[in-house]
C-alpha cells in the first residue's frame, strides 16, 4: 500500500524581523509543491529517497546523531512505525528552491507527516501539522510553527507571537514573480545581525516596530479589496523598513530595483542576507517583470498563491 501527500511552499508576504519584536507577520503558500510517497516494506528498516540524496537507516537511532538535511523524515517514519513490525521507503520530489526561504522544509515535514501516518490511520490536519512542527523542529529547534501551519492550510495567515495564527479568508487575485539571489543566508545570523541592530538604535527600532505594525494592520485591510496599486506601494515601504535594519545587500538591492520597477512593489521575503525577494504583479506585468529579470540573469518564476494547503492521495 502506498500513501501520497503535497504540501506547498510559502513567502512571508509582510513582517519578517519585526514579528521576533511582536509585530503580527503576513505569510501566504505558493503554487511549488513538495511531493511525498510512504509505502510500507516487510525489510524494517527507513529508507528516504530524495532529489539531494538518500539516508537508509534502522529504526531507533538517536535523533542527535543523525547529521542529514532528511533527518525530519527519519523522526517521522521512525515514530510512526514505532508499535508497528514494518519498514518505510519514502520518495521525495520538490518543485521548491532548497535552502531559499521558500518554505521547503516546512512543506517537506507536512507533506511527510501525512504521508506516512496515513500509511496506518486517518490523521486530521490539525495531527499532521503538529507532527510537522514536531519533525521541523529536529532541524530548526525555535521555528515558531508559522511555515508548517500556512503549508498545512494554504492561503493566506496573520501571525503573531502573542496571537497566534489567523487564516485570513480574502483570496486576492495576484502573482508573485520570486527571484533568487542564490546567496546563502542563515536565519539565525540574520535575526542576531538585527538584535544588534536594535541593541544600538533602541529609539529608531521602536518607532519602526510602530511603522511596521501599522502597516501590516493597514495590510489586512487591503487584501479584502484586491488593490495591486496600494498592496505594492505596502510591500516598497516595508522593504525600507527591513533595509533600515541592515537585512539587504547589494545583490538584493539589484533585484528589488529591477522588482519594483516593473512590478507594483518588490521586497526581500524571509531572513534576508540571501535567498529570495518577490513583486507584486498581475496579468498586466507578469511576464515583463520576469523578462526583466531573465535578461539580468536572475533565476525567476512566477507563482499564484496556492488555497488548497496539504493535498493527500
Ligand atoms: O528566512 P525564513 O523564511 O526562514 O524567515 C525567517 C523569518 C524571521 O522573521 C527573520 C525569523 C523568524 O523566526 O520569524
Amino acid at each position: 500500500m502506498k500513501s501520497k501527500a503535497s504540501a506547498p511552499g510559502k513567502v512571508i508576504l509582510f513582517g519578517e524581523h519585526f514579528v521576533v519584536y511582536g509585530v503580527k507577520a503576513i505569510l501566504c503558500s505558493i503554487n511549488k509543491r513538495v511531493t511525498v510517497t510512504a509505502e510500507k516494506t516487510s525489510e524494517r528498516k527507513i529508507s528516504i529517497n530524495s532529489q539531494i540524496g538518500n539516508l537508509i537507516l534502522e529504526p531507533n537511532k538517536l535523533i542527535s546523531e543523525i547529521n542529514s538535511p532528511l533527518k525530519p523524515f527519519y523522526y517521522l517514519a521512525n515514530k510512526a512505525i514505532k508499535n508497528q513490525d514494518t519498514g518505510i521507503e519514502i520518495k521525495i520530489n520538490s518543485e521548491i528552491p532548497l535552502g531559499a526561504g521558500l518554505g521547503s522544509s516546512s512543506a517537506c515535514c507536512v507533506a511527510g507527516a501525512a504521508a506516512i501516518f496515513r500509511l496506518f490511520e486517518d490523521v486530521s490536519k490539525e495531527k499532521i501539522l503538529e507532527l510537522a512542527i514536531e519533525a521541523e523542529r529536529t532541524i530548526f529547534e525555535n521555528t515558531s510553527g508559522a511555515d508548517c501551519t500556512v503549508c498545512t492550510y494554504g492561503g493566506i495567515i496573520e501571525y503573531g507571537k502573542k496571537q497566534g495564527f489567523k487564516k485570513i479568508e480574502d483570496e486576492p487575485n495576484f502573482q508573485l514573480v520570486i527571484a533568487n539571489s542564490n546567496i546563502e543566508h542563515s536565519t539565525e545570523s540574520m535575526v542576531s545581525g538585527v538584535k544588534t541592530f536594535v541593541i544600538k538604535n533602541k529609539e529608531e527600532f521602536s518607532k519602526l516596530l510602530n511603522q511596521e505594525s501599522k502597516l501590516v494592520e493597514d495590510v489586512l485591510k487591503l487584501l479584502k479589496e484586491n488593490n495591486p496599486e496600494e498592496l505594492g506601494e505596502k510591500i516598497n515601504q516595508n522593504q525600507k523598513y527591513l533595509e533600515t535594519i541592515g537585512i539587504s545587500n547589494n545583490q538584493l538591492k539589484k533585484m528589488i530595483e529591477i522588482g519594483q520597477k516593473t512590478s507594483f512593489g518588490a521586497k526581500i521575503t524571509g531572513s534576508g542576507g540571501g535567498g529570495c525577494i518577490f513583486a507584486l504583479t498581475n496579468e498586466s506585468n507578469v511576464e515583463q517583470s520576469l523578462k526583466e529579470f531573465k535578461d539580468k540573469n536572475f533565476e525567476c518564476f512566477s507563482a499564484e498563491i496556492d488555497f488548497k494547503g496539504l493535498n493527500t492521495f
